[in-house]
């Protein structure tokens, strides 16, 4: 099979699972368009890789959730819909807009109760996190900047327990992991490597289909 062969089945099987399992509703269908409309990147996870998140987190039994990277809050509302009704999520964002197209979002999806977002650099933002002693997080989900993966993963270590979940998106980014030609790439490598050899965690990085091939890093604390 060729390239193009390759890249459509790969759509329609990633089709196929989404008919099958993530079928959409209302809320999330104009959690996008509203994103859309208000100009912001479609960069959220796909419907299938969202589904996959809630799954994760009603596994793990999660009760507070940290997300590093906001965008309309797309994956924001799957993760507060796997909450039990006195959970919480913190999502750090560091453009205003964004936030506030998440917030319009996740205010209709009936879930601004759980949901806590707080604008800023995520740098700074997981620095108060970790001062103020605020973990821990029983997830915590990786989704902002690429370069800064590596950093995000010092803090997300100090900031969780024996069981908890560090996961990390876009860790495969269509294959430029295996060789590295810039920054982003070569951050996300570094990234899994040092979850892979971290003796502290227990994980795997999975290739998701997207519209090109990515990745979600799963781990678990020890
Ligand atoms: N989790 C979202 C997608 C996030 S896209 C979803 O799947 O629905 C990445 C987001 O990270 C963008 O909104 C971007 O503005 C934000 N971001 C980029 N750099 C950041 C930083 N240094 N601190 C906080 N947020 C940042
Ligand atoms: C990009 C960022 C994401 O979080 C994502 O899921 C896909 C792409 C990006 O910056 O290109
Ligand atoms: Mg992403």
């Amino acid at each position: 099979m060729n390239t193009d062969d390759t890249r459509e089945l790969l759509r329609e099987i990633d089709t196929y699972v989404e008919d099958l399992f993530a079928q959409s509703d209302e809320i999330l269908e104009a959690a996008l368009r509203d994103s859309r409309r208000a100009g912001l990147p479609e960069i959220n996870v796909s419907p299938n890789e969202g589904r996959l998140l809630q799954l994760l987190t009603e596994i793990a039994g999660a009760w507070r959730i940290l997300e590093i990277g906001t965008l309309g809050g797309y994956s924001t509302i799957h993760f507060a819909r796997a909450l039990p009704y006195d959970g919480a999520l913190i999502s750090l964002e560091i453009d205003e807009h964004h936030a506030g197209v998440a917030r319009n979002n996740i205010e209709r999806a009936g879930l601004s109760e759980k949901v806590e977002i707080r604008v800023g650099d995520a740098h700074e933002l997981l620095a108060s996190l970790i001062e103020d002693d605020e973990g821990p997080f029983d997830v915590i989900f990786i989704d902002a900047d690429k370069e800064s993966y590596p950093e995000y993963l010092d803090a997300s270590l100090r900031l969780v327990r024996s069981g908890s979940l560090i996961l990390g998106d876009n860790t495969i980014r269509g294959g430029t992991v295996l060789d590295p030609k810039d920054a982003t790439a070569q951050a996300t490598r570094e990234f899994n490597e040092r979850i892979a050899r971290d003796p502290r965690l227990f994980s795997i990085a999975l290739p998701l289909i997207r519209e090109r091939i990515d990745g979600l890093t799963i781990a678990r604390v020890l």
